[in-house]
Parts: structure tokens; sequence; C-alpha cells
């Protein structure tokens, strides 16, 4: 083992090493997703200390648990601060270098017996905020090629690009807590909403679902994928304004309620459209057209085709399902046939033909979104 490697000059040049910095700079200061963030941080530590292996965990200190995303397309991982290197490094806030894992009790060999990797060099390295807490691990494993060991010189170099990206991080994170407490605000919102217009439990979520495996199966990207199924309950927050008189009256509208009852979707725009946030501006967008018809007969615009926005029409789509396959304060619940026929009717007529057909491909994934998420019976009505 090149136990004397610390020695050698095996790190980059300086200014090789500020040439891989740059190189990564602007990508991370332009990045405001922290999963994409998480991705390119490591990839920047793996280039600027040659190892095989680099991930940045993040602290999350309600659950002591440190979690990342180590590949794209991958789902996030977490593991627990009571084991491990990267854990020990979070809780004590100490830098390590361990060349010999197989000799440190910290060390959790389990891991390379389920992936059969072997671990020859961890290097921990806290990563703090702006005022000096912990809110992350730097790990990086195998310093590479093969023999050589992480060096005191590898961490200075990581440590540097460290308090490099902070800030990056540390905004990052501020911004996927505020995104958690927008996600948070709209399905109470949402709900408050729900319980107004006694429209079933599970509505809000159903209708979330329908909008995800509609935009997934009609090939929208992961990232507005995850956007429409988290701004698409709040599609009727406008009905908090009707009136109960309009909105619970178990028969059909007069004229002049279905005029009121049609402005709760500018209602919800008007309540949304004012934030600067990418989800409360979609939220605004689908409570605008998520009764626009295909053939411009809708409402409130009379908007057509693709002029109704995709997230428009699968919200339309969804909404319409989940009305008619549940129990209304005006209408009973319909059976699955004649949804599916109404459907087929209104291809090319209220709904976009293109979506018509996702959901009678993949009819199957919808009923099964509907079963999960079933309503208790309601104690009131049949
Ligand atoms: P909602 O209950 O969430 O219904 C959403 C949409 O599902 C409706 O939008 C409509 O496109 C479709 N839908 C619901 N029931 C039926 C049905 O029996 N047949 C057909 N073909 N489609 C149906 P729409 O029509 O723009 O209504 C918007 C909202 O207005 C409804 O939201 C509901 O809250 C209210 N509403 C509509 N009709 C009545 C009614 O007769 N009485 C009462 N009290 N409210 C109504
Ligand atoms: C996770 O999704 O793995 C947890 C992320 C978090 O703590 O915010
Ligand atoms: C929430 O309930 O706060 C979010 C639900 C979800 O992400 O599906
Ligand atoms: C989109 O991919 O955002 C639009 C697709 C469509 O208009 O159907
Ligand atoms: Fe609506
Ligand atoms: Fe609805």
């Amino acid at each position: 083992m090149a136990k004397n490697s610390k020695n050698k000059p095996l790190t980059a040049p300086p200014n090789e090493l500020l040439k891989t910095i740059f190189s990564y700079v602007g990508r991370i200061a332009d990045e405001r997703d922290i999963d994409q963030l998480l991705i390119l941080l490591a990839d920047m530590g793996r280039d600027l200390i040659s190892a095989d292996r680099c991930t940045v965990w993040l602290l999350n200190r309600k659950t002591d648990e440190l979690w990342s995303r180590v590949a794209h397309g991958l789902d996030r991982i977490t593991i627990p601060c009571s084991a491990g290197i990267a854990g020990c490094v979070a809780m004590t806030g100490e830098s390590l270098i361990i060349n010999d894992p197989y000799h440190d009790s910290r060390f959790d060999k389990d891991v390379d017996k389920k992936t059969g990797y072997h671990t020859r060099n961890i290097l921990g390295l806290p990563i703090h905020d702006g005022e000096g807490k912990i809110i992350g691990v730097f790990q990086a494993i195998n310093k590479m090629p093969e023999p050589q060991a992480f060096s005191e010189q590898d961490l200075d170099h990581l440590l540097l690009a460290a308090t490099y990206t902070g800030k990056a991080l540390d905004a990052a994170m501020l911004q996927e807590e505020i995104e958690a407490t927008q996600r948070e605000i709209i399905f109470t919102l949402a709900e408050t909403g729900e319980l107004r217009s006694k429209e079933t439990g599970f509505h809000v979520k159903r209708v979330a679902e329908f909008c995800r495996l509609f935009a997934e199966k009609h090939g929208l990207s992961a990232d507005e994928t995850e956007l429409l199924r988290l701004s698409s309950p709040m599609h009727d927050i406008g009905k908090i304004a009707i009136p109960d008189s309009i909105l619970l009256k178990p028969g059909k509208l007069t004229p002049e309620e279905w005029d009121t009852m049609k402005t709760h979707t500018t209602l919800g725009h008007e309540m949304l459209k004012h934030s600067e946030r990418r989800l409360l501006k979609a939220a605004a967008l689908i409570a605008d057209e998520h009764h626009e018809r295909w053939d411009g007969t809708g409402y409130p615009s009379g908007k057509k085709g693709e002029a109704i926005h995709i997230f428009g029409r699968i919200t339309a789509m969804s909404d319409v399902f989940d009305a008619l396959a549940n129990t209304r304060v005006y209408k009973p619940a319909w059976e699955l046939e004649r949804i599916v026929e109404l459907f087929k009717e209104e291809k090319g007529h209220q709904f976009d033909p293109k979506l018509v057909k996702v959901f009678l491909d993949n009819l199957d994934e919808f009923v099964k979104i509907k079963e999960t998420y079933k309503d208790e019976p309601p104690a009131m009505e049949s």
C-alpha cells in the first residue's frame, strides 16, 4: 500500500485544479435543482482528486440521516448517520482519510459485501453552510489509479471546492425547503377547497396521480411530470370563493348559478398568478385552463387545441375521469364502461385525441390508481 503517498506529488497541480473548478463553476452556480447539483458536485470532487467514486451527502437533521442522488434517473438514497464513515463525519464534523478501511471499525464492510465493490480508500469532509453549521458530507472512495491512496493534499483540494461551492448548495437547499413548504401549502389549501365542496377525500391525490400517469405516457420530461403532479391538486382552488348554496346544491344549477360556478377557474388563476414560483405559476395556469375544451367550446377563454397548455389538457381529463368515477353532491358515480364510452365520444371534441389514446391504452393503470385511493362510501348519500 502506498502509505507514503502523502509526500508524493500525486494530486493535480494548482492550475489544473483551478481549471477543473472553473469548468464546473458556471454550471454549479446556475443549477437550482438540488438533485442535479449533488451529482454535479460529486463529479467535480471526483475529477479534482482522482477518486473512483464521489458522493455528496446532505444531512437531514430531523431523521439523523444522510441522503443523496448518485446518478441521473436513479432514486435518492438514504443512510443513517449512526453507521459508516460519512455518518461519522457528519456527526463529529471532523475530516477523515482512511486508507485501510478493513482495519477501521467505523467502516461498514457489509456495503462492499452487498455490492461486490472493494473499498481501498475513503476520504470524508464535512460541508458547512454560511453560518458554519454542518449541512452535508463530501465522500470520495478509492484514489485512482490503484494502488495510490488519499492524501492531506487531496483533502485540501476538496476543501477548497467545498468552500467554493457551499453557497450554491446552501441556496439550493433553501430552494428545496421552500418547495417542500409550497407542496405542503398546496396540499393543505387543495384539501380545504375539497372539504368545502364535499368532494371525496382522495380527489386531489387521485387527480395528481392521474396527471402523473398521463404525463409519463405522453412523454413529458421527469421534471415536467413532477411539476404537474405537484401543481394539479390546485385546479379547483377557486371553488373556495363559490357560495355553499351553489357549491353544495344537490341538483342542477340555474343559468346564473352556473355563471358563478364557472368563475372558479379565473378566481383560482387570480389567486395564484402573482407568485414567481414555478410550482405556483403552473398551478395558476392549470386553474385557468382545466375546463377548456380541445374543440374551443370550453371556459373561461374558449382556447382551442394546443393553444391549451399540455398541463391544462391533462388536468382536464384527469379531473373529469375522477368526477365521473365518484359520487358528487349533484351526481352518482358512473360505471367504468360508461366513462370509457364518454371519452371515446369526446375524443377530438372535449379532449385532446392523443390523451384519449393514452387513457384507453393504459386503462388498467388508471383504474389501479382509482382503486388505490378509494374513498370511504359517503355516510349521508347512497
Ligand atoms: P367537478 O364536480 O369536479 O366536475 C369536473 C368536470 O367533470 C365537470 O366540469 C364536467 O366536465 C365533468 N362532469 C362531472 N359530472 C359530469 C356528468 O354527469 N356528465 C358529464 N358529461 N361530465 C361530467 P364542469 O361541467 O365544467 O363543472 C365544473 C364544476 O361545477 C364541477 O366540478 C362541479 O363542482 C360544478 N357543477 C357542475 N355541474 C353541477 C351541477 O349540476 N350541480 C352542482 N351543484 N354543481 C355542478
Ligand atoms: C429523501 O427523499 O430521500 C429525503 C430527502 C430529504 O431529506 O429532503
Ligand atoms: C404532500 O402531501 O405534502 C406532498 C404529497 C406528494 O408529494 O405526493
Ligand atoms: C409538450 O411536450 O409540452 C407539449 C406536447 C403537446 O402539445 O402535446
Ligand atoms: Fe374545476
Ligand atoms: Fe376537480
